[in-house]
């Protein structure tokens, strides 16, 4: 009883998982060195080389590629990509017209639909200056143009079409089935995601896109590590991105790295790398903040007042969100697309070097639960030998209920995803996502919970997991007592 107020840390899968001694200690020195922040040259290898380079060239050493780009995001990775890809620089046989497609699956973030819908939107705002100035004198239809801009569903009209393709219901993944049927003479790419750390089905998919012609892109932000039939995540696609983000497989708050061995295409996307420019100044310091007082601050208070200071540091803006409000509405935030600013590239050189140490971990926690929770009425993950589990994902009938059970007890699992494409709150209609569209997919947001496996959590966390769901399931298979089961025991 004493020892739970000794240590008041919640379980939890999403608040600052990765982040260990050593990370903290780090970003706390950084935010003491503004001048290292954006840019700053060390000596290595009698080489002068920035921070940011020096971690593309270990990705590219990693995943035995020719090419490693940084950038401060996922989401601005799969900017570049796409502006590689389709944008004004592109050659002209890539150039994609206004309706061209882009297949990605249902259960997702929007930070993946989001950049295919913003992917022009650089053209259009240059287009926007030249009607403003052509325009001055005119003010009602200046107004008329700017009031167009504004409109997203013009900002629609100029990106890319996300096209969702259903899910395995049993992998999470894409569904090769599904996405031989949503091909259409406007498809020009495929987004494969590896949901949780889990390896999509390679071998049909690169069928599909080579027997159709279709760009793979690889979507590694859940896979960094893992393996599929012996090969690393990350070098089947032309092209693939990796992503930082605070609760991604390895984390610097934010951050972002596209790889490739195409030629042609690394030098647009480094000519659009170096196009960009860097995060202010106060965006860096809400990342390097967000580890020291999450783990010094809000973590050990947690229980008590931790939880409202999260809310407040949010609400005041000292951290940042992981998902800006306008996302949710398919609108781009300021700072994306951006360049990776050193100091996050330091953070994340210091977890990259940890990146066998986790997943090993991530493995071994997977195999606890996989062993304790055998025989009860969760349905468990199908697995093979190259997964990761960035997640430990789970389905229930009654997963909904669980989570927000447990988040009242402190148990902060997971709810990836709760809807076709989440956070929950998100407008599906601007996501251009149709209800109905990708029914495993709906399936599967009401019936998946995910556990935690990072580094912080120890196999005794696990087992208070492991523990609450056995009591709310009774080791029942039964899903209809779940509910009084669920009452009854808390
Ligand atoms: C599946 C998936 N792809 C891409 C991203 C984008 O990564 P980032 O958060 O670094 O922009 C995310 C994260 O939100 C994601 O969950």
């Amino acid at each position: 009883m004493f020892c739970q107020y000794l240590n008041p840390k919640p379980i939890s899968i999403s608040l600052s998982p990765n982040t260990e001694k050593d990370d903290i200690l780090l970003a706390f020195k950084l935010l003491w060195k503004p001048w290292r922040w954006k840019f700053s040259v060390n000596q290595r290898n009698n080489q002068r080389q920035s921070a940011s380079t020096i971690l593309e060239e270990e990705f590219k050493k990693y995943l035995g590629v020719k090419y490693a780009i940084s950038f401060n995001s996922g989401r601005s990775a799969l900017m570049a990509i796409l502006a590689a890809l389709f944008g004004e620089q592109a050659s002209s046989e890539a150039l994609a017209k206004e309706d061209e497609e882009v297949l990605l699956q249902a259960f997702t973030c929007n930070a993946v639909p989001n950049p295919v819908i913003w992917s022009r939107l650089r053209e259009a705002e240059a287009r926007y200056g030249e009607a403003k100035a052509r325009l001055r004198e005119a003010e009602a239809r200046y107004g008329e143009a700017k009031a167009r801009l504004r409109d997203d569903a013009s900002a629609r009209q100029a990106g890319l079409k996300p096209i969702y393709v259903d899910c395995n219901e049993n992998t999470f993944n894409i569904d090769p089935e599904d996405l031989r049927r949503k091909i259409t003479s406007n498809s020009r790419a495929v987004i494969v995601q590896h949901t949780f750390g889990l390896p999509a089905e390679m071998d049909e998919i690169i069928k599909i896109c080579q027997a159709h012609n279709l760009i793979l892109i690889e979507d590694c932000a859940h896979s960094l590590g893992a393996t599929y039939k012996g090969k690393k995540i990350g070098t089947f696609g032309r092209v693939s991105f990796f992503s930082f983000s605070r609760d991604k497989v390895i984390s610097s708050v934010y951050g972002g790295m596209v790889v490739t061995s195409d030629d042609e295409l690394a030098k647009k996307i480094k000519e659009y790398q170096e196009r960009i420019g860097y995060p202010s100044y106060f965006w860096i310091l809400q990342q390097l903040l967000h580890p020291v007082l999450m783990n010094w601050l809000i973590l050990p208070t947690y229980k008590y007042f931790g939880k409202y200071l999260l809310i407040l540091f949010q609400w005041l803006h000292i951290f940042s969100k992981a998902v800006h409000w306008k996302e949710k509405r398919g609108q781009k935030p300021c700072y994306f697309p951006k360049r990776l600013p050193d100091a996050l590239a330091i953070l994340a050189q210091n977890q990259f070097r940890k990146l066998e140490k986790f997943n090993r971990h991530r493995r071994e926690i997977a195999e606890f639960y996989n062993r304790e929770l055998a025989d009860t009425s969760y349905q468990l993950p199908v697995t093979s030998d190259g997964d990761i589990f960035l997640r430990y994902a789970i389905k229930h009938p009654n997963a909904h209920q669980i989570i927000q059970k447990a988040w009242s007890h402190n148990l902060l699992v997971g709810d990836w995803y709760t809807t076709p494409i989440a956070p929950h709150d998100t407008k599906l209609e601007k996501m251009q996502y149709t209800l109905g569209s990708c029914p495993n997919a709906e399936k599967l947001a009401k019936i998946t919970l995910n556990l935690p496996t990072h580094i912080n959590i120890s196999v005794k966390d696990a087992q208070k997991i492991v523990d609450f769901l056995k009591k709310i399931s009774k080791n029942n298979k039964d899903h209809n007592t779940i509910s009084t089961a669920v009452e009854k025991v808390l």
